[in-house]
């Protein structure tokens, strides 16, 4: 348990040049957060009282510290990007506590675990500085390398670094525990580094073995503290950070039928016995219940999903929720501020948005429900649509329980359609629909007996289809591959001369 005595410093204005966007790399999101916050919640999770050091999009950062933590999490402002060491120096005002926690904002790895252990170390070693290590051998992988000789220890920066990796086998992690009074009669001590312009916060550490004090160091697994500089090792460290979530749920019984497919983020939670298919995403802030199937290729965001409910393929659900015992897709696309009840369906190419589906209630071909309230067990035939936008405001359609809206209607909102109401199939439903009544809104239906035939073959005016074969009187297609010409009552002629009614 790590005590009051302790303030930590997040370092976190470096200009970020090796990820090559522009950005601030700590804005970057792994598995849904932005990695900032993967060590500001480590610290909050300690009740570590907290500092980070912003420079390069300050603003951005400080927004996005907020709000995770409210006004928890103090800022200081590093105005020209001169190296770790100069950044720590910007946060000398907030030097409180007898020992300074200072972490590398670009370790996303980090765990509660490691700071403990750092703190334990420093203070049983009553050390001047501490500071974590890994053993990882690889040449220019970028890390600062211990170099121990004798009673000596230093870090010493890539670039400079010449040794043997197998000799010097351990790199620092980027988090120093320094006690306070040591800092302050050492800070304005650090030199500006040749090679890098920069002061580094890493001389510290030869500072204290100079002066015979005491350096205490813990070893930590490399993926632990694998820093983040560029865009491989953020993947690197985001598919590490996944397959540790992937692995938690697999232990809490859920199927991932290709997990290294799968997109998951953090603050995502899966019930029992539930499947995930290939190349779903489930992202920030979705909730899936008991024995639910999550068909490939769908996509989760802020969705809440009850139990035993079915996303079949290529569907998205975004800021909405569905019910137990339901069932959408495949093709579906639930927008925010939707919500389907238990045993509701929504089906292939069905868009909603902004609408409630009561209990038991369906939609299941190629429809758009906007700005709807459905009540228990409503059957929308294929094709409906719901006009909810007058080209100024939105307007609701409120269909009551048990009616059923034939196929291919269109539904003129504001809009009310009382229980157990029918409407015809192909109607425009621009007035409120009474309870129990038939709405018909479609243009009666008339048979010309004969009138085919006439169409077709025999009856064409001669004269007239004479005229309609001359080149320049013709009405033809802007498209070469078409070969249809106009002819009589917008009937279609094709080359082959089968007639096809336009007006079907
Ligand atoms: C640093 C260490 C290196 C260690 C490695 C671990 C130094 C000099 N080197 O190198 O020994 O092995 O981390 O990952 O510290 N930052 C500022 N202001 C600046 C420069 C950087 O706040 O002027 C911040 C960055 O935003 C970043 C952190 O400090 O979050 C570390 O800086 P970075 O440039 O990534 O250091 P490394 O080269 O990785
Ligand atoms: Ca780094």
């Amino acid at each position: 348990m790590i005590h009051t005595n302790v303030r930590a410093i997040v370092l976190a204005a470096g200009k970020s040049t090796r990820l090559k966007t522009g950005r601030n790399k700590l804005l970057e999101e792994l598995c849904g957060q932005p990695m900032i916050l993967f060590s500001t919640k480590t610290l909050g999770a300690l009740a570590i009282p907290t500092t980070v050091v912003v420079g390069h999009e300050a603003e951005a950062l400080k927004t996005c510290i907020q709000e995770a933590h409210q006004d928890t999490v103090t800022f200081a402002l590093q105005s020209s990007q001169e190296g770790t060491g100069s950044a720590l120096r910007c946060t000398r005002s907030f030097w409180d506590k007898d020992h300074i926690l200072v972490i590398n904002g670009d370790m996303p790895l980090i765990t509660t675990e490691v700071i403990e252990a750092l703190y334990e170390k420093h203070i049983a070693d009553n050390a001047s500085v501490s500071f974590v290590m890994s053993h990882h051998i690889e040449p220019n992988s970028g890390y600062g390398r211990v170099v121990q000789k004798e009673n000596h220890i230093k870090i010493v920066e890539a670039k400079e670094f010449d040794g043997d990796t197998n000799e010097y086998c351990c790199v620092n992690a980027g988090i120093y525990l320094i006690n306070t009074s040591f800092l302050k009669e050492t800070i304005d001590t650090i030199a500006q580094n040749e090679t890098t312009h920069e002061f580094h916060i890493t001389d510290l550490i030869a500072i204290a073995s100079e002066q015979q004090k005491t350096v205490a160091t813990i070893n930590a697994p490399f993926d632990v503290i694998r820093g983040v500089n560029n865009q491989h090792e953020l993947w690197a460290a985001e598919q590490i950070k996944r397959s540790e979530l992937i692995k938690y749920w697999m232990e809490r019984g859920v199927r991932f039928s290709v997990a290294h497919n799968v997109h998951i983020d953090l603050d995502v939670t899966i019930g029992a016995g539930t499947y995930i298919g290939c190349c779903v995403h489930l992202l920030y802030g979705t909730t899936i219940g008991q024995n639910c199937k999550i068909h490939e290729y769908t996509s989760l965001e802020y969705a809440h999903v009850g139990d035993n409910t079915q996303v079949y393929p290529f569907s998205i659900i975004s800021h909405a929720s569905v019910g137990s015992d339901a069932s959408v897709g495949p093709f579906a696309h639930i927008k925010e501020g939707t919500s389907l009840g238990d045993r509701t369906a929504v089906g292939n190419f069905v868009e909603v948005k902004n609408s409630t589906f009561g209990a038991g209630s369906k939609a299941k071909h190629l429809s758009y429900l906007g700005d709807a309230t459905l009540g228990n067990n409503v059957n929308v035939g294929a094709g409906t649509i719901t006009c909810n936008f007058d080209g100024n405001k939105k307007h609701r359609t409120e269909i009551e329980d048990n009616a059923f809206v034939g196929s291919n209607n269109t539904l003129v909102a504001p809009l009310h359609i009382g229980q157990g109401a029918f409407t015809a199939a192909g109607s425009t439903i621009n007035k409120d629909v009474p309870a129990d009544a038939l709405a018909v809104g479609r243009a009666r239906q008339e048979n010309k007996e004969g009138y085919a035939k006439r169409l077709l073959k025999k009856d064409i005016q001669p004269a007239r289809l004479e005229q309609q074969n001359k080149p320049a009187a013709q009405e033809t297609c802007a498209s070469d591959t078409c070969k249809e010409k106009k002819t009589f009552m917008g009937a279609v002629r094709t080359t082959n001369d089968t007639i096809i009614d336009e007006h079907r």
